[in-house]
């Protein structure tokens, strides 16, 4: 293996502490407007407004809520976690906003977190009741859950790389309803989606088209990169978590090889901070903006992988991940609640290029999932988490 960024510092982990502790205290200051309400999926200026809970992204800041009651145990995160339970309750009742496969980052890091955490039993009907939906989207032919979309348009005939992180919440309701169909559809889909979307050079599509007749692979195109041909930073990062995940279910040996690869690919193309920016296509010195949000779930992806690896492959990733890790926090995470009401700044949600159909929002900013999976990364090193995921 040869070695990448070997200068580079590791977070301490009084860094780590710090880093846990700061953001701990920004959620607390955020919960008079953000406990009723949600973050909106990026800032603006740096700050975050309320929403309904009516995006795919809110789930990540009630997982933020359960991270810093994870490290501070103040009864006010856990009261107001609580409160956000009933708020996805309703809105799976209701089937507000659910018809995509975006409900494992809803529900996992909301529900099933608190479930796990506190045993909540509102929290488990509500997040069996989101695998229940998120089934609904599967495709017999072709073997896949749909992201988004009408399911009988070609046009909407096909699964993302994102799509991965969906998949535990189907292995926990199986888990906790014994009813195999969960983990079975998750299974299908992972082995679609791993087949497919990974390139020969170890790059990734961010999104797979199937033939809606016969099911078989039609052709990649991306959405949210830069251009077809070329690797989004948050999806390349979506498959390093993904695949590390797959393996955690699957214990498929071929996924710690893809998971290996796909992250080599990332480390290459990553310039000299370790934070991407938003398409890999760009490298040290580009003017583009940065997804500081790719660089936190690369970091969480490498920390679940090393837990099943042998130790000095477990090391090399441990350190990589607690290199970038320093790299946001010294030079990326917020440090003074009256320039920001988030963690990380300079995320990229979306972001239009000339080869893409992407809107221009979320472009340097913070973004949810951003702030989320940096206090995952930090949770991870400094104990051994009990997963949502
Ligand atoms: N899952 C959508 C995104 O990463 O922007």
């Amino acid at each position: 293996m040869e070695k990448l960024f070997t200068e580079m510092p590791v977070i301490t982990e009084n860094e780590m502490q710090n880093a846990l502790d700061f953001s701990s205290k920004q959620v607390i200051n955020n919960l008079p407007d953000f406990t009723y309400k949600f973050q909106k999926a990026y800032s603006e200026n740096g700050f975050y407004q309320p929403i309904e809970n009516d995006d795919w992204t809110t789930g990540f800041w009630t997982g933020e809520i359960w991270l810093a009651y994870e490290f501070c145990k103040d009864d006010r995160l856990k009261k107001a976690a609580l409160i956000q339970v009933d708020s996805f309750l309703n809105r799976i009742d209701q089937k507000i906003a659910v018809d995509h496969h975006d409900m494992g980052f809803l529900y996992s890091p909301s529900c099933v977190a608190a479930y796990k955490l506190v045993g909540s039993e509102k929290a488990r009907e509500a997040a069996i009741k989101a695998a229940d939906q998120l089934i609904t989207r599967f495709h017999p032919v072709g073997e896949f859950i749909q992201a988004w979309g009408a399911m009988d348009e070609p046009e909407n005939y096909r699964l993302i790389i994102d799509c991965l992180l969906n998949l535990p919440l189907l292995y926990w309701a199986t888990e906790e309803t014994k009813d195999e169909k969960y983990r079975e559809i998750a299974e299908k889909h992972i082995h679609t989606a791993i087949k497919n979307v990974i390139r020969e050079d170890y790059s990734t599509w961010h999104t797979f088209y199937f033939n809606m007749q016969t099911g078989e692979p039609d052709h990649g195109a991306t959405c949210q990169g830069y251009r077809d041909g070329s690797a989004w930073a948050r999806g390349q990062a979506w498959g390093i978590y993904g695949s590390a995940l797959a393996y955690r279910y699957t214990k498929r040996e071929e996924y710690v090889d893809i998971f290996k690869h796909v992250t080599r690919y990332y480390l290459e193309h990553l310039p000299k901070d370790m934070v991407p920016y938003w398409d890999l296509e760009f490298g040290e010195g580009s003017s583009q903006p940065r997804d500081s949000s790719s660089a936190s779930i690369a970091a969480c992806g490498m920390l679940e992988m090393a837990k099943y690896l042998d130790e000095t492959d477990a090391a090399y990733y441990t350190k990589l991940a607690k290199q970038m890790i320093k790299s946001l926090y010294d030079n990326y995470a917020v440090k003074d609640p009256d320039t920001s009401n988030g963690l990380v700044l300079h995320s990229t949600y979306s972001n239009h290029s000339p080869y893409n159909t992407c809107n221009h929002y979320g472009v340097d900013e913070c973004n949810s999932w951003g702030d989320y999976f940096y206090m995952e990364a930090l949770t991870r090193m400094l104990k051994d988490w009990k997963q949502y995921w």
